[in-house]
């Protein structure tokens, strides 16, 4: 990827594999699947069943036409500008304009919806009661805990860590730091201390918000335990965390053994009782102030804090939420992703509550106690819409095929997001979930885009399974060869998919990393870094993707150097920077396998240093680290202590040959490698020891092979 090659020599042999690989992704091959057209049920009661809506968002009309979005909020002060493009690529959207996404989500719902459910919160305990939180309930918890926040010094442009779990509380501290102007980061509660401490750092927050426990699979986790970690991993990049405000999962009682540290750590329970009733002017904040902070990985081992913005993203969720989630003010909305990505930040909490519906939020594992938990949730809620991942179908397929049958619910739409889904998990998805009345939308996005940017609308365009479908209204998708030639769609070329145009949503910058941002996703294919002429920086998305002739795309996968477990990305870097710090580690190198439920998995070879016995217990200790600086969904499945890495002349270890090794592929051409002999006796030993545990894959499919073929060369 592009930051990753600049200022680095590249020899001959490193450039005769980018050639070769470039090769590889070029002609990819699939056979077309049927259309389901959208049921007519569906289409009577759309948000978007009169075409037109196609027309307003023509590329004639692009910027104006985002004034659709964002005249579905309200504005303290209308904008003047829509789109500034003055300093690009750092677009600045509504310009002029005046909000609090705090007052959007939950204020000006009360005079209509003051007693509607905002939040359901279904705890994983299935005897524990629901958590049913009105818009005017909603409304005094944010109000009594920015009070709070106000107190402890925090104001707008403030950065604040949250490292929550799925609990109502998360949603109201998001609103509560937005109703103040705070810049909220929140970390997936399943990362680790040390993850949250590098990411405290990185946004130099001094306050800390976490919890002291929650459920998973039965068990109540010691979470405050992983705030200790995380301060002493901020400390010593520098960063000072003043306070930990730990909310208690049952206020009142600690459930976690973790002392609490005497000036520092703090119950929240105990503060809001000083602030009962309290209400706080939500501040009126320009539409480009930074509204959150979502940590994503990348080519290097450094996370990327992608901004975005208050006015535009907020804009940008609240109309895909309207017309791709179909979401009307009646409905009752689940999606059962976690707030600690971008999917639970735009699809859980803002895109709904900005307008004005009932959102689902389940604290814990789909399949716990059982695989019929999700379609129980949904029929005791009501739930019509429904929201997942292609990894979370794959698992309730696996477990429990015939467990929605079970259940009486009725979803008129259902999204998937994250990652490719093959047809035959989406046809069960249809028929099993969906029980033939309902529609799919397939939505292709990322952390830095803000919300879907892939997809069709549900009621004008028929699904077809394993595509995402055409670009979203507003968008200009296309796909660019090497060298910026945009790819003739029905051609089944592959090649990188790209945004020609801003969109509302997009990421403002990577926080404390602007050339990054600029190197990252724009400088591919921008030919004059002076023009201020959009038309001239698309956006690289870093994505592999086909164009059909019916004009749906195709996503392939990351052509960067990420992994995409569950739907989650994992740096490679980042694996490995953990991996080398254990003492005995020369070299690491991590590569995805394909798994039936999971997508994508990560192996791990290690070579180690001279005079380490093979038997050293290296992979526990690698496995140790990895589970301390990312946390235990980065743990690889398999680690594999090997005598040598195949390497190219100039010394870069070639992951595409050891990731064709894991997966049982052909490794191709490696005559241009220094150690060439080096791959039989990987080959034979990794191959042997899978066998030996039955982890010999089903075939690939011609996609995947690419993928892994290609993988890790730039
Ligand atoms: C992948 C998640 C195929 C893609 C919202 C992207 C997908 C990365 C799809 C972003 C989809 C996302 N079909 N692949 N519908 N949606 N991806 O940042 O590789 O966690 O670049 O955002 O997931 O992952 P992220």
């Amino acid at each position: 990827m592009a930051e990753e090659v600049q200022g680095h020599a590249v020899d001959e042999s490193e450039e005769s594999e980018s050639a070769e690989s470039s090769e590889a992704t070029i002609a990819v091959h699939w056979r077309e699947e049927g259309y389901y057209p959208p049921p007519p049920k569906f289409i009577g009661q759309a948000n978007a069943s009169d075409p037109a809506i196609l027309d307003r968002f023509a590329e004639e009309n692009f910027p104006e036409c985002f004034r659709e979005y964002a005249d579905l909020l309200h504005w303290d002060e209308y904008w003047h500008t829509t789109l500034d493009t003055s300093n690009p690529p750092f677009w600045k959207w509504f310009v002029g304009g005046k909000l609090n996404a705090s007052y959007n989500c939950v204020d000006r719902h009360l005079a209509k919806d003051r007693n509607k459910a905002a939040l359901i919160w279904v705890s994983e305990d299935e005897n524990e009661a629901d958590a049913v939180i009105t818009y005017q309930e909603l409304y005094r918890r944010v109000n009594e805990f920015a009070a709070v926040l106000a107190e402890l010094g925090v104001q707008a442009g403030d950065r604040v860590t949250l490292h929550m779990p799925m609990v109502p509380e998360l949603p109201v501290t998001m609103l509560a730091c937005a109703r103040l102007g705070a810049v909220h980061s929140q970390v997936f509660a399943g990362f680790s201390g040390g993850a949250c401490g590098g990411r405290i750092a990185d946004s130099g927050s001094k306050i800390l918000i976490t919890m002291d426990a929650y459920y998973r699979s039965g068990d109540l986790l010691d979470h405050k335990v992983k705030a200790d970690e995380a301060v002493e991993a901020a400390r010593k990049e520098g960063q000072e965390v003043d306070k930990v405000l730990v909310w208690r999962r049952f206020p009142g009682k600690y459930s976690a053994k973790t002392p609490m540290v005497e000036g520092r750590d703090i119950f929240v329970d105990e503060l809001l009782a000083d602030h009962k009733g309290a209400v706080v002017a939500p501040v009126s904040l320009p539409a480009e102030a930074p509204l959150f902070l979502m940590y994503t990985s990348g080519t290097t081992g450094r996370p990327k804090g992608c901004q975005h913005s208050t006015g535009g993203y907020l804009s940008y969720v609240a109309g895909t939420s309207k017309f791709y989630q179909d979401i009307h003010p009646d409905d009752t909305y689940w999606c059962m992703a976690d707030i600690g990505w971008i999917t639970g930040h735009s699809y859980i909490v803002y895109g709904p509550l900005a307008l004005g519906t009932t959102t689902v939020l389940y604290e814990g594992t789909p399949n716990y106690p059982d695989a019929g938990r999700p379609w129980r949730i949904a029929e005791r809620l009501g739930v019509n819409i429904f929201h997942t991942s292609p990894t979370a179908i794959r698992m309730l397929r696996k477990v429990g095929p015939d467990e929605p049958a079970k259940y009486d619910f009725h979803f008129k739409c259902m999204t998937t997001v994250g990652e490719p889904i093959e047809p035959e998990v989406y046809r069960w998805y249809y028929k099993y979930v969906g029980k033939g009345e309902a529609i799919i939308t397939d939505t292709w996005w990322q952390t830095e885009t803000g919300g879907f940017i892939g997809t069709g609308l549900p009621a004008l365009f028929p699904m077809k399974p394993g595509s995402c479908g055409p670009a979203a209204l507003g968008i200009y998708l296309d796909i660019l060869d090497e060298n910026g030639e945009s790819i003739p769609k029905g051609s089944g070329k592959a090649g990188n998919i790209v945004s020609r145009a801003p969109w509302p949503g997009i990421f403002q910058t990577i926080w404390g990393q602007p050339e990054r941002f600029v190197s990252t996703y724009f400088a591919k294919y921008n030919k004059d870094p002076d023009s201020t002429d959009w038309h001239d920086w698309p956006y690289f998305a870093g994505d592999g993707a086909v164009q059909a002739e019916d004009g749906y795309f195709r996503i392939l996968g990351r052509v960067d150097d990420v992994i995409n477990v569950a739907g989650h990305r994992l740096g490679t870097k980042e694996l490995e920077s953990s991996a080398l710090a254990v003492e005995e580690v020369a070299e690491a190198a991590a590569v995805p396998v394909v798994d039936d439920v999971r997508g994508r998995v990560v192996e791990m070879y290690i070579a180690l240093k001279p005079g380490v016995p093979a038997d050293a217990g290296v992979e526990a200790k690698v496995t140790k680290a990895i589970e301390t600086d990312i946390g235990k969904i980065a743990r690889p499945k398999n680690i594999w202590i090997v005598p040598d890495m195949p390497k190219t002349r100039s010394g870069k270890i070639m992951r595409r040959v050891i990731a064709s090794v894991s997966n049982f592929a052909d490794v191709g051409d490696i005559t241009t490698l220094a150690n060439p002999e080096v791959v039989d006796k990987i080959r034979d030993q990794v191959q042997t020891a899978k066998r030996a545990k039955g982890e010999e894959p089903r075939e690939l499919s011609e996609t995947e092979e690419q993928e892994i073929k290609a993988f890790g060369s730039e």
